[in-house]
């Protein structure tokens, strides 16, 4: 999964265990690339001449590889020094710095303690920017548009790269909400995690990315965020799924999402229901369900269509296997109304 990748100095290789047998295949591989790095010279040498800067594959490749190596490798964000995941596009005059010193409540970044905290002494947010939307106990969850808060959102983008590999980033932030997720104290309201979600969605997605920093990993704040973006799809009156590609433990939080909802209410169901309807009480896709419904092994093919076969026995060995629920969403305490464009 390419998490924490790093480069290791020759004293950490443990050489003993090395075998010395040269497999003909690894040995294919390296003329291959040999190969490539010798086209890629003629391919450049080409490009030099001609100029097409922007059609060069060869740089393409070069920026595939580029990112392939992790730049930024522990940040500062809070009471945490957190080791990061993977490579994020900081602009270029941050590459040099092994660390980046973040204010937890805009989301600056700096290169050194010192410029830190003296942007601590003065900035004066104790909270993210944009209205809070939901508060219950000490969490709370803010909204935030990319439009009104750009650099804000920029900077969250920047920081969520990190721990995220398959996304690309979007700079063009005005296309998006961001919904950040706190826990408050009397110091502030410090962001356990965030979601975005795109102002229109022509797929009908809910979620574009999703995030819980490290060290507030399961303790049920992804499920809370996951339940959290199908109850905005709820109040809007649609149904919704996440942006694709999943990461691994994005699959694995939406599979037990899924699991969860979906066999909760077949359980509670008296009489037949059929996809459409759970799909209208949830708000989650139907081809989610489908395929959520497949996997377990709930549905079967009869007479041209699909019917869910539900055995409470088996029903219950499912619930306990999907673990446990996480934190509840109460959403009484949701004060929203869907985004509309402003004129
Ligand atoms: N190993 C095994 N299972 C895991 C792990 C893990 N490291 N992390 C989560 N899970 C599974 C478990 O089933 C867990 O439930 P359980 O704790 O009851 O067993 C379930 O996922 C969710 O657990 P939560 O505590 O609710 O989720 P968490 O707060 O850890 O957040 C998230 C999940 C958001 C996916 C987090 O792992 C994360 O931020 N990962 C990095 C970024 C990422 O991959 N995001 C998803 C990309 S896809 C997209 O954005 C559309
Ligand atoms: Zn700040």
């Amino acid at each position: 999964n390419r998490r924490l990748d790093e480069w290791v100095k020759l004293e950490q290789l443990d050489l003993d265990s090395v075998e010395t047998v040269v497999d003909e295949k690894v040995e294919d591989k390296v003329a291959s690339l040999k190969m490539t790095r010798h086209q890629k010279r003629k391919i450049d040498e080409t490009h030099v001449e001609v100029g097409h800067e922007e059609l060069d594959a060869a740089s393409l490749r070069e920026h595939e590889e580029f990112t392939k190596v992790k730049n930024i490798a522990t940040i500062e964000l809070g009471r945490y020094e957190i080791e990061t995941w993977y490579f994020s596009p900081f602009p270029p005059e941050y590459n040099d710095s092994l660390k980046l010193y973040f204010c937890e409540f805009c989301l600056n970044f700096m290169k050194r303690k010192e410029q830190l905290q003296r942007h601590m002494r003065k900035c004066d947010l104790k909270h993210p920017p944009g209205d809070e939307i939901y508060r219950s106990g000490t969490l709370s969850m803010f909204e935030v548009d990319g439009k009104k808060n750009k650099v804000y959102g920029q900077n969250l983008c920047y920081l969520a790269k990190l721990f995220l590999d398959h996304k690309t980033l979007y700079y063009d932030v005005d296309l998006f909400l961001f919904y950040v997720l706190c826990e408050c104290d009397d110091r502030g309201c410090h962001m356990v995690g965030y979601f975005s979600k795109e102002k229109h969605s022509e797929e009908s997605y809910n979620l574009a990315c999703i995030l819980t920093l490290p060290p507030y990993q399961r303790k049920g704040y992804g499920k809370f965020l996951i339940a959290f973006s199908y109850e905005l799809s709820k109040k809007e009156g649609k149904v919704g799924t996440p942006e694709r590609p999943l990461s691994d433990l994005g699959l694995l939080s939406y599979r037990g999402y899924w699991t969860r909802v979906l066999l909760d209410i077949l359980k509670k169901h008296k009489g037949n229901i059929s996809i459409k309807e759970l799909s209208d009480m949830t708000a989650i896709k139907a081809e989610d369900i489908l395929t959520t419904l497949q996997s377990l092994e709930l549905i079967q093919y009869r007479k041209g269509q699909h019917v869910i076969c539900a055995d409470p026995k088996v029903l219950d060995r499912h619930l306990k296997a999907a673990g446990r629920g996480g934190l509840e969403v109460d959403v009484s305490k949701l004060i929203w109304t869907p985004y509309k464009e402003q004129s």
